[in-house]
Parts: C-alpha cells; sequence; structure tokens
C-alpha cells in the first residue's frame, strides 16, 4: 500500500459530500420505551458479546481519523446504561485528530455521571426531553423517570455544560402544548431547546406523516406567542426569513452541517433549534457516518444496507481492511432519505438499535 494514501483519503460519497462526524451507538438498551423509538415491552436486545468494546470502538475511530473523521457522538439506546461510559469518552478524547466528543443521552442517568463526563473530556451534551408535562412525559416514554431527568438537566448545567440543548420530538396530537412552555424555557434560561420532526423509525411501525408536527407550524405558534424568531448562523435563511415563516423554506445551515436550524427571538432572549428532517431533509449536506453497538458501518439513519467491520475488528485483520469498509460503505451513499415518496420503506432497524 502506499502510506501517501492514508492521509489523503477522505469519506468522500458520490455526491461530493465529506463526513467527518462519526455517530457511535454503546447500546441498544435503554431504561424507558419511547414510542417513536422502542417497543413498549418485550425488546429484543443485542446479545452482550455482540457489543463492541470500548478498545473495539476506539480502534475504528482512530482509524477513522485517518480517514478525516474529527467529531464523535455517542448514541444508544441510551448511552449511560453503558457501564463506565466515561472511560470510552476519556480514551475518544485521547485520539490525535479527534476535536469534538458528544453524548445524546435521556438524562435519566446523568446526575450520577455528569461530573465523570465532563472530567472526561465530554464537550457536548444533548438531552432528551419531549415533555415538560410529567403525565405527557410518561405517555411517550411510558415508563417514569420525570424527576431523574430534570435532576440529570440541573446536575449537567453544575458541572458546567452550557449551553444545555435539549431534544424534543415533536408529535401532533400530542406534544402540541408543550411548544410555548418549552419556548418560555429557552428564553428563561441557559437552554436551547431543539424540536424534531417525527420520523418514521419507531419499532412498531406506527409513523403517519400526519403525526409529524412540523416545523413550520411549531416556529408558527412560536412566533404567535413570543414575537418573530430570527434565524441565526444561515445568512441565507436569514434573508428569506425576512418577517415571515417562509424561512423555513430554507436549507439546514450548510456551512456547519447543523441539522438544527436555530433562530433567536427576536428581543435576543433565547434561542431554539428546529430539526425538519421530513419536512425538509438536510441530506445534502449530511456529514454523517454511524457505527451501531453490534459493529455495523451503517452511511445513513434510513439505508437499507450496512457492513458489518465486528469480525474484522474480532480477527487479525489490519487497520487497512477495516479503512477500506469504511471507504466503501461511504462510497455506496444514496442521496437521501426518500420518506417523502412512495418508494420509502422504514428501515429494519428502529432507532433504538441504529442509534441516534
Ligand atoms: N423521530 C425523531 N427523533 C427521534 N429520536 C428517536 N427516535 C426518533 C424518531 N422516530 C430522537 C430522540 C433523541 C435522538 C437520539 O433521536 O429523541 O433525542
Ligand atoms: Fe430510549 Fe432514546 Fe429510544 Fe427514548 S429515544 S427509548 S430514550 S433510546
Amino acid at each position: 500500500m502506499n502510506s501517501g494514501d492514508v492521509s489523503t483519503r477522505r469519506l468522500i460519497d458520490s455526491f461530493g459530500r465529506v463526513h467527518n462526524n462519526l455517530r457511535i451507538s454503546v447500546t441498544d438498551r435503554c431504561n424507558i420505551r419511547c414510542f417513536y423509538c422502542m417497543p413498549a415491552d418485550n425488546v429484543e436486545f443485542m446479545p452482550k458479546e455482540n457489543l463492541l468494546s470500548f478498545e473495539e470502538i476506539e480502534r475504528v475511530v482512530r482509524i477513522g481519523t485517518t480517514l478525516g473523521i474529527d467529531r464523535v457522538r455517542l448514541t444508544g439506546g441510551e448511552p449511560l446504561v453503558r457501564r463506565d461510559l466515561h472511560v470510552l469518552v476519556r480514551k475518544l478524547a485521547a485520539i490525535p485528530g479527534i476535536i469534538d466528543i458528544g453524548l445524546t443521552t435521556n438524562g435519566i442517568l446523568l446526575e450520577e455521571q455528569a461530573q465523570d463526563l465532563r472530567d472526561a473530556g465530554l464537550k457536548r451534551l444533548n438531552i432528551s426531553l419531549d415533555a415538560l408535562d410529567p403525565e405527557i412525559f410518561r405517555k411517550v416514554t411510558r415508563r417514569e423517570g420525570y424527576d431523574r431527568v430534570l435532576a440529570g438537566i440541573q446536575a449537567a448545567r453544575d458541572v458546567g455544560f452550557s449551553p444545555i440543548k435539549l431534544n424534543a420530538v415533536s408529535v401532533r396530537g400530542l406534544t402540541e402544548d408543550q411548544i410555548i412552555p418549552f419556548g418560555k424555557l429557552a428564553r428563561e434560561t441557559d437552554t436551547v431547546v431543539r424540536f424534531i420532526e417525527f420520523m418514521p423509525l419507531d419499532a412498531d411501525s406506527q409513523w403517519q406523516r400526519d403525526k409529524v408536527l412540523f416545523a413550520h407550524e411549531i416556529m408558527g405558534r412560536l412566533e404567535a406567542e413570543f414575537g418573530a424568531l430570527r434565524a441565526i448562523d444561515s445568512p441565507v435563511s436569514a434573508l428569506v426569513h425576512a418577517g415571515t415563516t417562509a424561512s423555513l423554506l430554507t436549507q439546514a445551515d450548510a456551512a456547519t452541517h447543523a441539522p438544527a436550524q436555530d433562530y433567536e427571538f427576536a428581543d435576543g432572549k433565547g434561542r431554539v433549534g428546529l430539526i425538519a428532517s421530513v419536512s425538509q431533509p438536510f441530506c445534502s449536506s449530511c456529514n454523517r457516518f454511524r457505527l451501531t453497538a453490534d459493529g455495523r458501518l451503517r452511511n445513513c439513519l434510513f439505508s437499507h444496507d450496512e457492513t458489518d467491520i465486528k469480525e474484522f475488528l474480532r480477527s487479525d485483520s489490519a487497520d487497512e481492511l477495516i479503512a477500506e469498509a469504511m471507504l466503501n460503505s461511504i462510497a455506496a451513499k444514496k442521496e437521501g432519505h426518500e420518506i417523502n415518496t412512495a418508494r420509502f420503506v422504514q428501515p429494519d432497524r428502529p432507532m433504538y438499535s441504529i442509534g441516534g
């Protein structure tokens, strides 16, 4: 092999998208049962021996950095149910070339772990909370735990994560009346609330388009209550916005690849984000690559193919073989999801088993 290849190869797909962001699922287990992600009961989890070890994950990330990966995010299932997750964070933070480590958690175990995670080098934290009303929280998650999430959010603040980002999946008929309370929270505290459109990744295939609470509707409700929202970090959107909710017709910020389009309230008090995954797909600026807890590469949340690299990791395979598997997976990435077409077929793996 020409050693010059290694540093110049990049995870670029056939549409020119450069992938620098690896989302790593560390477990498919979870301590709650959000209906848009998991079945209510009798979940079949991956056998423990199929889960990649921290050392195996570390190796994949190290190889990934030679191909341009510089950001990782740990997901689940619920990542904090994986014992000693901070040990993995520390290992990944020590890899040269990794500049950013994030975690998406439901917050239930955060109070106990926030300090260790922060000390280990975790930079960003997103906490999933779909409702500020405990009853609606219970309806969504089908479990107890609301108070622990609030305690987890407070602990995250106390150890210095800032701003706190909350992910709120928005579902018609269920979470509409949470929008204004979340808006208030965003205005009154150092919290960015990101509203996410419900995507067809649930285990029970209950998703229907008419259950998606669209980003433009959420925005309309926020503006009716609090006044105009101004797009930030995206000059193009800001221009198009100019006083109308038509701003949601613009793409998410292409420069940062962030799926959330962030807005601030006109009086400068507070920020919200809208993730219009269904109504305004941001596939054209996608920079994300995924590793499942059982060692499969996925080039898209919605893909039907994946590449099993677990056996490579568990045999004497050279790094090069794993690098090639990564390059090939990205090379085969499709243009985007087809949720808005009649061709759409929901992937076999629900969200908890892919990693959000
Ligand atoms: N649609 C939208 N968002 C989802 N999440 C999980 N399942 C879905 C879905 N079907 C979100 C979680 C979490 C992140 C990992 O993905 O709420 O914030
Ligand atoms: Fe658990 Fe996250 Fe799925 Fe909710 S979305 S069931 S918190 S893995």
